[in-house]
């Protein structure tokens, strides 16, 4: 069987990958439409093809639709972000109270995803010396999720502000898999071509090129 020829990704596209980077945002503000399974499905499908160590594909998703489960991680946020509040100076907690850091309440799709660390796909390969890449697996995941979930209009918010054990309870996932995200998942009520906390003057982007040296 002959392989199949790859695509050619022209101009067109190459402008317009850079805009749907330059346009993907973190979500707080959902409208509460459904977003339906299959929509779902087939990012979840793609995920599928995303690189991994060893190719180990360690990613797990827990999604997240019960009332019980989803009050009591909203409830998790309210106790992490009141503790985090309480971290801040006067200033900085006058501007961190008034950013929104999640949209736990309207989100129609929620996920966390963790990452199973007793997987033996991948064989340890690349593994040895860098344990955590595992991790970074998952992290590189999502951020392909999240390109990918923009692509088709969707909007995800990372929500960080939770404390792992207790999501884990809540979820009663096995004790192997950590927690690596939770991500809202539904579609924008606004769009944004600066994130949140730029435009609130939390934290500028760095100008581009600032972050390499060269040896
Ligand atoms: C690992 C990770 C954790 C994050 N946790 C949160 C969070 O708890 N709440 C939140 O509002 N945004 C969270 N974010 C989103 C960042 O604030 C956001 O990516 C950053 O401000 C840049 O904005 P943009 O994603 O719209 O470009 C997280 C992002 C990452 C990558």
């Amino acid at each position: 069987m002959s392989a199949p020829t790859p695509p050619v990704f022209d101009e067109l596209f190459q402008a317009q990958f850079a805009q749907l980077v330059a346009w993907r945002r973190d979500v707080r503000r959902f409208r509460s439409d459904t977003v339906k399974g299959e929509t779902i499905d087939a990012l979840l499908d793609l995920m599928q093809l995303a690189p991994s160590v060893g190719n180990s594909q360690p990613w797990r998703w827990v999604n997240v639709e019960s009332k019980d489960a989803r009050d009591r991680i909203r409830e998790d946020f309210a106790r992490c972000n009141a503790e985090a509040l309480a971290s801040y100076e006067t200033d900085r907690a006058i501007a961190y109270a008034r950013l929104k850091l999640e949209g736990l309440q309207v989100a129609p799709v929620q996920f966390a995803v963790f990452c199973d660390q007793s997987t033996d796909q991948g064989a340890n390969l690349g593994r040895r010396t860098m344990p955590l890449t595992l991790e970074y697996s998952v992290a590189g995941m999502l951020a392909t999720f999240w390109l990918t979930a923009r692509s088709v209009g969707l909007g995800v918010g990372w929500v960080s502000i939770l404390d792992p054990v207790h999501v884990a309870k809540v979820l009663q996932v096995s004790e192997d898999w950590k927690f690596i995200a939770y991500l809202c998942v539904g579609w924008p009520q606004e769009e944004h071509i600066d994130p949140e906390l730029v435009r609130h003057g939390w934290q500028d982007r760095t100008a581009a090129g600032r972050a390499v040296i060269t040896r």
